[in-house]
């Protein structure tokens, strides 16, 4: 466990975890900016915190992350920003995965692969064949992925199915669309944070997300820490989830 999480864990109940946790990183611009700095120095050192949250996690028995890493709206974003960050995606992909594949974490990505630069996209499915059989953490990496097009995507595919007779579109239930969805393996996110001091989803896991649990932290993403994500979990443990129903 990383020395600083140790002392913290008593504010936490171990066995309580979000089995779940989803995180829009947001305000790495922002936080450049009041450094007087390039937005992809911004970048750079969000990634740095994704690093450092990744191994928390880990240390804490969350047994899946992920990470709204690019949107299918983050496309209009000057050229330049937009291939600082494909870059970026690469590097960390690269540099990141011998020692991700040691400590056991299995690399999952959802998005548009194809509208993603080729380099990346070989990148992309060298980490995920490599970790396949890892079992301590999913790292969940959304990249070029917007809830929306999931949903499109899942509906052409239902309607493909239907076309070829394979399927009655009566008998089209949650369940027959929650597996056409891109993870239909993973859980729901108990948990989805956002930071900058926003609070909005802008197109996360609109249809897995319907009874998460909603917290925001003020700040922008590079400056949260190990204490800020012990706090969020602690509020998450406070929390009542009734699902429509009733507290016990
Ligand atoms: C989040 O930070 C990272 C991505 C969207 C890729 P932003 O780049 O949105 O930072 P702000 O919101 O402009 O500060
Ligand atoms: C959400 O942040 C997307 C990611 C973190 C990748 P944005 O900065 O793109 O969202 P808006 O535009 O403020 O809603
Ligand atoms: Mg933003």
């Amino acid at each position: 466990m990383i020395a600083e999480l140790e002392p913290l864990t008593q504010k936490l109940d171990m066995q309580r975890m979000p089995a779940h946790l989803a995180i829009i990183t947001d305000g790495n611009g922002r936080w450049a900016r009041a450094r007087g700095q390039d937005r992809l120095i911004g970048h750079a050192n969000g990634y740095r915190a994704v690093r450092k949250i990744i191994r928390a996690c880990s240390d804490l028995g969350v047994k899946v992350l992920s990470f709204y890493t690019f949107s299918t709206e983050n496309w209009r974003r000057p050229r330049e920003e937009v291939e600082g960050l494909m870059r970026l995606i690469e590097q960390a992909a690269r540099e990141e995965l011998p020692v991700m594949h040691r400590s056991g974490v299995r690399i999952r990505v959802s998005g548009r692969r194809s509208e993603l630069p080729l380099s990346l996209q070989e990148a992309l499915a060298r980490a995920e064949e490599l970790t396949a059989q890892n079992e301590t953490i999913t790292l969940h990496l959304a990249i070029n992925y917007g809830g929306r097009a999931e949903l499109v995507d899942a509906v052409v595919e239902l309607a493909k199915r239907a076309q070829q007779g394979e399927l009655n579109p009566e008998a089209i239930t949650e369940e027959s669309i929650h597996a056409c969805l891109y993870q239909p393996d993973l859980p729901d996110p108990d948990l989805v944070i956002r930071t900058a001091g926003e609070e909005r989803t802008s197109n996360f896991l609109l249809w897995q997300s319907a009874y998460s649990e909603l917290y925001f932290y003020p700040n922008p993403w590079p400056d949260f820490d190990v204490p800020d994500l012990v706090d969020a979990i602690a509020e998450y443990q406070r929390r009542i989830r009734k699902y429509g129903g009733l507290a016990e």
